[in-house]
C-alpha cells in the first residue's frame, strides 16, 4: 500500500526521505520518488538553467526525482546536490494507472512549483482533470493525485499565494479519500498535509519536523507523535504545526509517545519479519496479558473498556468484525465470549457488514478488531455503527490509529509492529486479548470463580507454552520438512471442528498468502456435504484436532479423508492411530477454550517454510499489503 514521508527543518530532507522511505517498503509498493523544495534564497533548477542574475526573479521549482522500482533504484538518482531542508517522497502501489516513472508521485503541476504525494483515491478525478484541462492544465500521469497537484496550482491565485488555503479549498473540492503532503517551493518554510480516510501522523522532532502515513517511518527520529483525524490538515514547520478543519475551524492536538522499538524494524538475527514476528510470540502475549489479570477476583482487568460491570452485564449480544486474520481472530474472540459468559457472540468480516445497512441494536456491543488500526472496510463498518448510536469497542495494536480512536474504549494489544504482511503475532495477540474480555464478560455473568482461576492460570502459562512449540521446532525441524513436502501438493483442505475451525480458517489464510499454495478451510463437520469429493491422493489435509470434547468426531473425520487415500497432518495433543494421519504434529495442552491458540502457532510456522520453500517473497506477498486503507 502506498506510503507518505515528509520532512522540514535544518539537515538536508532528501536522504531522510530515502530512510523513511525505506521503513515503508515492508508495506508494498512498485515505485517510489522524492521532492525537495531548494532552501531560501537557493536557485531552483529552472533558475539555475536561466540567464546569468535572473534567478532572482524567476519562479522557483522543486528537485523531483521519482521511478518505477524499489527504493534503492530511487536512490541511486538523487544527486549529491540535491540539498533542501523541506520534502515528501512516496511509495506508490499502483490504482490508477500501471506502475511506470511517469505514474510514481510526487506530482507536480505545470510549473514544478507545488508538488503532491497522496494515498487513497480520488473519485470525482475524471471530472476534475476535465475541468482543469479546460483550463490550460496539462497531464503527465494517468493519475487521480496529479489532479489535486493542478488543483492546488490553481488554487493559490485565489488564496493570495496562501498554500494552506489552497490546500484547504482544494480539499472542499475533491469527493474520495486521501492522506496527503504538499509542497511549494515558493514556501519552503512549510509542508501542508491532510487526512481523509488514510492515515497521516505528525512526528515532533527537536527544531524539526516530520509526517508520515505510518508511525515506522519515524520511530527512527522521534517518539512523540501526532495523530490527525478524518477531515483534518496541519502546516508544519521546522519549529511546530498547527492543526485545523476542511471549514477552517482550528483544533488542538496532544502528542502521544510510541513505544515501539527502532530495532522492531529490522529482521535481527532472522531472515525474514515472519519468522521474527512468529519467534516473538511469547514476549507480544506476555506483554498483551502484563497488569490485566486479576488473581484476586478470577477476572481480567480491563479498565479501558470503560463499560461498569452493569453495563457490561447489560449486553444482550456481541458482534465481532474485522478484516482477514482480524475476522478470523474475532471468531475465536466469539467463540471465547460465548463460551465464557454465554451471552450470544458472532463474527463477521466488516468489509461485508458496511455493505449491507445493518441493524445496530442498543443491546448489541459491538468489537472491532485491527493490527492496523487502520483498515478502511473495519473503519467504515466503526463509523457506520456509531452513526446509528451504536457502542463500539477497539481490538487494536496500533496506538491512536484511527480505528481505535474512533472507538468507545478497547483494548490495545502491545505485540509491538507487525512488519510482514502477514499477521501471526498480532493474531495471537488478539485472541489472547478475547480471551482477557471473556474472561471479564464471564466473571460479570455467571462463570465461577473457580473457572475464573483455571482461565487466569491458563492465560499465564501460554507464552511458555508457546515458547516450548518454537524450541521445538528449532530444535527438530520438524514442521519445516513437513512443509517441504506438503508444498509440493497444488493445494490444501484445513479442518477443524467448534473451536478448531476459525483456527483452520487461518492456518489456510496463512499458506496461501505466503506461499500461493492454494488452501481451502472447511468444517471438519461439513466435510462430507460437499468438498469430500475433492479428497485423494493430490490434495493433503491438515486437520485441527484438540483433545476436546470432539476428539472422536474429529478422529471419524480422519477416518473419512485416509479412506479417499488423502494425505493427513493433524496438529492436535495426542498422536492418533497411524493409520488415521500421517504426520502428527503435537502442541502442549492448555485449557480447551484457550487451546486454539497454541493449535494456531504449527499452522504459522507450515505457512513460513512452505514459503521459504517455495522461494516466495515472504514479507511481501504478491498482490497484498500490509494495510487495506482503501476501499
Ligand atoms: C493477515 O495475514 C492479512 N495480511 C490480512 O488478512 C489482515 O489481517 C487484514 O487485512 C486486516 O488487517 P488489520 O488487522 O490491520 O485491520
Amino acid at each position: 500500500m502506498c506510503g507518505i514521508v515528509a520532512y522540514i527543518g535544518p539537515r538536508d530532507a532528501a536522504p531522510i526521505l530515502l530512510e523513511g522511505l525505506q521503513r515503508l517498503e515492508y508495506r508494498g509498493y512498485d515505485s517510489a520518488g522524492i521532492a525537495v523544495a531548494p532552501p531560501a534564497g537557493a536557485k531552483g533548477a529552472k533558475a539555475a538553467k536561466g540567464a546569468r542574475g535572473a534567478h532572482q526573479d524567476a519562479p522557483r521549482e522543486l528537485r523531483v526525482r521519482k521511478t518505477k522500482g524499489r527504493v534503492a533504484d530511487l536512490a541511486e538518482t538523487v544527486p549529491a546536490r540535491f540539498k533542501g531542508g523541506a520534502g515528501i517522497g512516496h511509495t506508490r502501489w499502483a490504482t490508477h494507472g500501471e506502475p511506470s516513472d511517469a505514474n510514481a508521485h510526487p506530482h507536480t503541476d505545470r510549473a514544478g512549483r507545488i508538488a503532491v504525494v497522496h494515498n487513497g483515491i480520488l473519485e470525482n478525478a475524471d471530472e476534475l482533470r476535465a475541468r482543469l484541462r479546460d483550463e490550460g492544465a496539462e497531464f503527465l500521469s494517468e493519475t487521480d493525485t496529479e489532479v489535486l497537484a493542478h488543483l492546488v496550482s490553481a488554487q493559490l491565485a485565489e488564496a493570495d499565494g496562501d498554500l494552506e488555503e489552497a490546500v484547504r479549498r482544494s480539499l472542499q473540492q475533491v469527493v474520495g479519500t486521501y492522506g496527503v503532503a504538499v509542497l511549494d517551493a515558493e514556501q519552503p518554510d512549510r509542508i501542508v498535509v491532510a487526512r481523509n480516510g488514510s492515515p497521516i501522523v505528525l512526528g515532533i522532532g527537536e527544531k524539526e519536523m516530520f509526517a508520515a502515513s505510518d508511525v515506522a517511518a519515524l520511530v527512527r527520529y522521534t517518539r512523540q507523535v501526532v495523530h490527525l483525524d478524518d477531515g483534518e490538515l496541519a502546516v508544519v514547520r521546522a519549529d511546530g504545526f498547527r492543526t485545523f478543519t476542511e471549514d477552517a475551524r482550528a483544533t488542538a492536538k496532544q502528542p502521544s509517545t510510541v513505544d515501539w522499538e527502532v530495532g522492531s524494524f529490522d529482521t535481527g538475527e532472522y531472515e525474514h519479519f515472519l519468522a521474527k514476528e512468529i519467534h516473538e510470540q511469547p514476549a507480544a502475549v506476555e506483554r498483551t496479558l502484563s497488569g490485566r489479570i486479576d488473581d484476586r477476583f478470577a477476572t481480567a482487568h480491563l479498565g479501558g473498556l470503560n463499560l461498569d460491570p452493569r453495563e457490561a452485564r447489560a449486553f444482550r449480544r456481541v458482534k465481532v468484525l474485522g478484516c482477514g486474520s482480524a475476522y478470523y481472530a474475532g471468531e475465536l474472540g466469539a467463540q471465547l465470549i460465548e463460551e465464557l459468559s454465554r451471552v450470544p457472540a458472532h463474527a463477521e468480516p466488516a468489509s461485508e457488514f458496511r455493505y449491507r445497512n445493518p441493524v445496530i441494536e442498543a443491546d448489541t456491543l459491538y468489537i472491532a478488531v485491527s493490527q492496523s488500526g487502520e483498515t478502511y472496510d473495519t473503519l467504515a463498518a466503526v463509523q457506520e455503527i456509531k452513526r446509528k448510536g451504536g457502542r463500539v469497542l477497539g481490538v487494536v495494536n496500533t496506538v491512536g490509529s484511527a480505528i481505535a480512536r474512533e472507538c468507545d474504549g478497547g483494548l490495545y494489544l502491545h505485540a509491538g509492529p507487525e512488519i510482514s504482511v502477514a499477521s501471526t503475532k498480532a493474531f495471537t495477540s488478539t485472541v489472547v486479548a478475547f480471551a482477557l474480555i471473556a474472561l471479564h464478560f464471564g466473571r460479570v455473568h455467571d462463570l465461577s470463580p473457580a473457572d475464573g482461576r483455571r482461565i487466569c492460570a491458563g492465560l499465564k502459562a501460554l507464552p511458555d507454552q508457546i515458547r516450548q512449540i518454537l524450541d521445538h521446532e528449532k530444535k527438530t525441524g520438524q514442521i519445516a520438512e513437513l512443509a517441504k513436502r506438503y508444498a509440493d501438493h497444488p493445494g490444501m483442505m484445513f479442518v477443524g471442528r467448534v473451536r478448531g475451525w476459525p483456527v483452520a480458517r487461518e492456518g489456510a489464510q496463512k499458506l496461501k498468502e505466503v506461499s500461493y499454495v492454494h488452501a481451502e478451510a472447511y468444517p471438519a463437520s461439513e466435510l462430507k456435504h460437499g468438498p469430500l469429493a475433492l479428497i485423494g491422493p493430490e490434495l493433503p489435509t491438515v486437520a485441527v484436532v484438540p483433545d476436546d470434547e470432539l476428539l472422536e468426531k474429529n478422529l471419524t473425520t480422519l477416518g473419512e479423508i485416509r479412506a479417499r487415500r488423502g494425505r493427513v497432518l493433524m496438529v492436535g495433543h495426542t498422536a492418533p492411530d497411524v493409520k488415521l494421519a500421517e504426520d502428527t504434529v503435537l502442541v502442549p495442552r492448555n485449557e480447551p477454550e484457550l487451546d486454539p491458540i497454541l493449535l494456531g502457532i504449527p499452522l504459522q510456522l507450515l505457512a513460513y517454510h512452505a514459503a521459504v520453500a517455495l522461494g516466495r517473497d515472504v514479507d511481501k506477498p504478491r498482490n497484498l499489503a500490509k494495510s487495506v486503507t482503501v476501499e
